[in-house]
């Protein structure tokens, strides 16, 4: 009997091992976080939780939006031309993909020739994603000093903070990985791209703290319009931290400064319509954004649907593993207890 107990609760043990071992797993925290930033709402994606696969039309549509905007600024280096093509992504038409790759304006290095000189050549399929710049001298050059990021891997490298309460921060860990939530670095994108408003306005309460401008307005109030506020410590007044020259109000980005132009609009990208000329999708800001943000997350995980059908593959296996092992060790258990 008692070695009956030791071994049952031997297997619920290792049970509990391996749920750990796959929660600690599954929740992989991303590289760093977006770090100080405001609050950003989860937005709900195809490819959320532990089951979500990527929209193949929402891919492609991504695509669309990084190659018609996004891609006059920033790379997609560490994808190579042939991941567009296979299964689990955009998936589209290989030919499609080498006109797009020939054509491409960001020209491959390659050389030397039989002269011993460098030259540049047309992409083919093998080619990675070339930004337009060749090195982060040359886009700061370009951008004003600001570096416009490579976007293969943005999505799994930004994570908005935890906003809530201490306490709560446990049990909301928790709930995200039993949920499989990892859409941060999607969420943050979107709330980015959809983030330019115009600069909130304060007034100067007679304590010294800013208060922001709300519905009922400031009367006749001054006004002051700033990116963020940094509270004065000691009784000293707020201070209100304007606008650099050259940057632009993001709601979403921390610190809300931002050299990136809102550049994405309604209608910044033309989608594909049915046959009788109507849009499948709208074409809108609010669209685009969540079109390539779901596009960036597929760059920064391109295996995301085969992992998770593998997964739960894998889940059954285990499962018809431990009934098996449970009717043989009862099978020979019961011979010697008898
Ligand atoms: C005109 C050039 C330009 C275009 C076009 C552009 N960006 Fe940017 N982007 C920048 C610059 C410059 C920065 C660096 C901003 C900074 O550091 O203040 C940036 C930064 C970013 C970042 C990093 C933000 C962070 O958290 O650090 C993301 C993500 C991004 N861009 C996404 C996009 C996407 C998606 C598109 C297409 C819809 C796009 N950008 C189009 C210039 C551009």
């Amino acid at each position: 009997m008692t070695r009956k107990t030791t071994a049952s609760a031997f297997v619920s043990k290792s049970f509990v091992a391996a749920g750990l071992a796959a929660a600690v797993l599954a929740s992989a925290a991303p590289a760093h976080a977006a770090g100080g930033g405001p609050e950003i709402p989860r937005i709900g994606w195809s490819f959320d939780g532990l089951t979500g696969q990527f929209d193949r039309a929402q891919l492609q549509r991504g695509f669309q939006v990084y190659q018609n905007v996004c891609s006059a600024c920033h790379g997609l280096e560490r994808l190579s031309w042939r991941n567009l093509v296979q299964p689990g992504g955009p998936e589209f038409p290989e030919e499609a993909v080498k006109a797009l790759a020939k054509d491409w304006p960001n020209k491959i290095p390659d050389g030397p020739n039989d002269a011993g000189e460098m030259f540049e050549r047309d992409a083919l399929l093998s080619d990675r994603i070339l930004g337009p710049y060749k090195n982060e001298k040359a886009a700061r050059a370009a951008q004003n000093g600001a570096y416009p990021p490579d976007l293969s891997l943005i999505a799994r490298a930004r994570n908005p903070e935890y906003k809530g309460s201490a306490l709560g921060h446990g049990p909301h860990m928790l709930k995200d990985i039993l949920t499989g939530y990892q859409a941060g670095g999607e969420d943050y994108l979107y709330a980015l791209l959809t983030g330019y408003t115009d600069v909130p306005s304060y007034v100067r309460e007679e304590n010294g703290h800013l208060k922001l401008v709300g519905a009922e307005g400031a009367g006749d109030k001054p006004v002051e319009q700033c990116a963020s506020v940094t509270p004065g410590e000691d009784g000293k007044p707020d201070v209100c931290n304007a606008l650099a020259d050259g940057m632009n109000y993001n709601a979403a980005f921390p610190g809300h400064q931002i050299a990136m132009p809102a550049i994405l609009a309604d209608g910044a990208v033309d989608y594909p319509k049915d046959a009788n000329g109507v849009a499948l999708v709208p074409a809108t800001l609010d669209q685009h954004a969540r079109d390539v943000a779901a596009f960036l997350a597929w760059a920064a995980d391109p295996h995301l649907n085969q992992r998770k059908a593998t997964g739960w593959q894998a889940l059954l296996f285990l499962l018809v593993t431990t009934v098996l092992l449970f009717l043989g060790k009862k099978r020979i258990w019961s011979r010697i207890e008898h």
